[in-house]
């Protein structure tokens, strides 16, 4: 496969899949298609947007006449499917928004993929990256497989299992070769600052409070994300036509733990008195129908396809504090809201 089209590409996520391949790929053509909404930055890939293989378009998935049109110019051997809306917070408050960027843009992309590619499946693929939330919330036991059944509670994990269908149904009905991974929290560098990760390192830098939402006893299971962007070109690569992964850390930890453990590590990089960034720490309204726990079991990714997490959590978060450090230009121009003028920089053509 050579010409690939990687859908959100200019997210936190999408930015680690698009580096991996552009360096580790130099036959493949990469073409990164982003909304550049909120979430989208192009600052993310500065150190790759001059490479021969890799081409930035501005666009959007929802957008049904331009995705078609694109397909029949641009004939990507394969698409790799991360534009979304993300947050679930967001969600909440918007829900419509969801729907239309999760569910109705992945029906537009399986859509044009299909008429592009008219039946001759064994040459493409359509991989579709999701989320453990669609399987729902776990007890303090177990672990979510691939065979649990789906059962999502916020408008955002809707809307993912709903784009999951879909991608089956396409699978199922048309016979699309489509694969489908859905992981556990992802953590590391260029996150938005939104997220508990970031958010939490921003205000502890600016000693502004840190929230935790409810008792602070929800647990996530977080995975470095150079991991999952290594799991997602492993899966690309190898997976069966049809098949699902689940990519998980092994990493359990409550948001309360986590946060004090985020504390000692600022505590010693900004040279703080032990507990200070901890005194911080602001209990706040939880989150509506908050999910209790997630964990995944990625045995078969282990042992089909031989993928393990890298890296330690203390180690990964250290090294995640360490860049927000010493990438406060980053920080300040997402939290100002200057990145976004940096499309127009260097892009302005694409605009006329
Ligand atoms: P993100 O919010 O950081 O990035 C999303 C990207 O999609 C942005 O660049 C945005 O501009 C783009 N986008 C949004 N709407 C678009 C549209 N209509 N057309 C084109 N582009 C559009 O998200 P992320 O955290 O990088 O997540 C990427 C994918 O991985 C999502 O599908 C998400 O559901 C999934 N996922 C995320 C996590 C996580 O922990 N962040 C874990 C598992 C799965
Ligand atoms: O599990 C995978 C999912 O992980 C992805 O599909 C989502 O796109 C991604 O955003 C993430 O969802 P979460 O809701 O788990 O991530 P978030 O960082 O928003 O929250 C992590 C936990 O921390 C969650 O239990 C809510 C809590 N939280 C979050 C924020 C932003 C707080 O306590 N305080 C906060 O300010």
């Amino acid at each position: 496969m050579k010409k690939i089209l990687i859908t959100g590409g200019a997210g936190f996520i999408g930015s680690h899949v698009v580096r991996l391949f552009v360096e580790k790929y130099p036959d493949y053509e990469i073409i990164n298609l982003d909304k550049l909404t909120y979430a989208g930055n192009l600052l993310n890939l500065t150190d790759i947007e001059q490479s021969a293989n890799y081409r930035f378009i501005k666009g959007d998935i929802t957008d049904t006449r331009f995705i078609r049109e694109l397909f029949q110019v641009e004939n990507p051997d394969a698409v790799i499917h991360l534009a979304a809306e993300s947050h679930v917070d967001r969600s909440i408050s918007n829900p419509m928004e969801f729907v239309m960027t999760n569910v109705i843009g992945t029906v537009s992309l399986l859509n044009a993929a299909k008429e592009c590619w008219q039946g001759n499946y064994d040459r493409h693929r359509f991989y579709h990256v999701s989320t453990d939330e669609v399987y729902g919330a776990l007890g303090e036991t177990g672990m979510f497989t691939e065979n649990t059944a789906y059962d999502p509670h916020s408008p955002y994990s809707a809307s993912k299992a709903s784009s999951d269908h879909f991608v089956r149904a396409y699978h199922d009905t048309y016979g699309l070769d489509v694969v489908i991974s859905n992981c556990s929290n992802n953590y590391g560098s260029h996150h938005f600052p939104e997220k508990l990760i970031p958010l939490a390192i921003n205000n502890i830098k600016n000693n502004k409070p840190v929230p935790v939402y409810g008792k602070g006893e929800n647990v996530r299971d977080w995975l470095w994300v150079e991991d999952h962007a290594r799991a997602i070109d492993t899966i690309f690569h190898q997976a069966k036509a049809g098949d699902t992964y689940n990519i998980g850390g092994h990493n359990e930890w409550k948001n309360i733990d986590l946060i004090h453990l985020l504390c000692r590590i600022m505590d010693e990089k900004l040279g703080r008195t032990a507990g200070e960034s901890a005194a911080l720490i602001t209990y706040v309204t939880d989150r509506a129908g908050h999910d209790l726990r997630y964990a995944i079991d990625s045995s078969k990714l282990q042992n089909d396809l031989d993928w393990v997490p890298s890296l330690q959590f203390e180690e990964g978060l250290k090294k995640t504090v360490n860049w927000y450090l010493e990438n406060q230009e980053w920080l300040e121009n997402v939290t100002s809201g200057h990145y976004q003028d940096y499309y127009k920089q260097q892009y302005e053509y694409n605009e006329q």
